[in-house]
């Protein structure tokens, strides 16, 4: 699947994105008609008022500035109020469906599916047609997640769990973004929702139930090794070949991602290459430090890495 990712919030491929959309275009509409109406106003008064014109009475009777600037703004302000309330509080009506949980860091994404032991970063696979709650938790600070064709932005705030609805209508890959400041790398910290059909994804939760043990081949145990001998474990968790630790984004299917460092660049070879030797040039202030690695090594590394599907 190529990353042709949908990022707009009027192109919207979700129940909860169109419901926002319809929202946008009569609050567009509305305003817009009301603002021309406004500007006419304006011009007429500009156009009539001459130069040496005897001084009229500011307000005339008062009717026109009772009904024209606060009977017909108020009620047309109550309707869009009523409205917008009514729309969005459906937005957050529990439904039934797979939970995901998913913990904001200081610049990543942990994605975990309750009860299957598969974690995952910076990507969230969902079921074609079927609401999604997500569980909002943050690591450190207040982050927010938007995925802009599919839903609305719900805060990921340090001590309180927060639920989020994902849907989407259409297979495909939709790009999500943190959508609340959060430091240096704040505007790299985006997210790729990749909807499967139902049956597709029951496959990919299967799949990935199984921890990885270690590889057969030996140029990648070689790069196991080198994993394990330059301290990438000590913050990274690859299930089955290393200890759980919870520090830098888990990478047991790390090979199956389609970007690295939060969106940063595209996942191969070469750009992965570059990441671990320094990750600080692709996306400075990270929390990874770069790690020398014997050029010799660095290969196999990365072939292990890139085999972990
Ligand atoms: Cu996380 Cu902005």
């Amino acid at each position: 699947m190529t990353p042709a990712e949908k990022t707009s919030a009027l192109s919207p491929a979700g129940p909860a994105a169109e419901a926002i959309a319809d929202l946008w275009w009569v609050m567009f509409s509305v305003l817009g008609v009301f603002f021309v109406a406004v500007m006419v106003l304006l011009w007429f008064g500009i156009r009539t008022k001459r130069v040496g014109d005897t001084p009229q009475p500011p307000l005339g009777d008062g009717k026109f500035i009772i009904l024209g600037g606060l009977a017909v703004p108020g009620v047309l302000m109550l309707g869009l109020l009523i409205y917008t309330i009514a729309l969005t509080s459906k937005l957050w009506e529990p439904k039934e469906g797979i939970t995901v949980q998913l913990t904001g860091h200081m610049w990543w994404w942990d994605v975990r599916y309750p009860g299957t032991g598969i974690v995952n970063a910076n990507e969230i696979h969902i079921p074609v047609g079927q609401p999604v709650r997500v569980e909002l938790r943050s690591n450190d600070v207040i982050h927010s997640l938007w995925v802009p064709s599919l839903s609305g932005k719900t805060d990921l705030i340090p001590g309180i769990m927060n639920v989020h609805w994902l849907e989407a209508k259409e297979p495909g890959v939709y790009r999500g973004q943190c959508a609340e400041f959060c430091g240096l790398q704040h505007a790299r910290m985006a997210i790729l929702v990749i909807a499967l059909p139902p049956e597709e994804f029951l496959r990919w939760i299967e799949e990935r139930r199984v921890a990885k043990a270690a590889p057969r081949q030996a140029a990648l145990r070689r790069g196991l090794e080198t994993f394990n001998k330059v301290g990438c474990a000590e913050c990274h968790t690859i299930r089955g070949a290393t200890p759980v630790v919870r520090v830098g984004p888990d990478l047991t299917h790390v090979g199956s991602r389609l970007q690295l460092g939060g969106g940063v660049v595209a996942n191969n070879f070469g750009n992965l290459a570059g990441w671990i030797t320094n990750p600080q040039a692709l996306k400075p202030g990270n929390k990874m430090p770069a790690t020398y690695i014997d050029p010799g090594e660095l290969p196999h590394l990365v072939s292990y890495l890139m085999s972990l599907k």
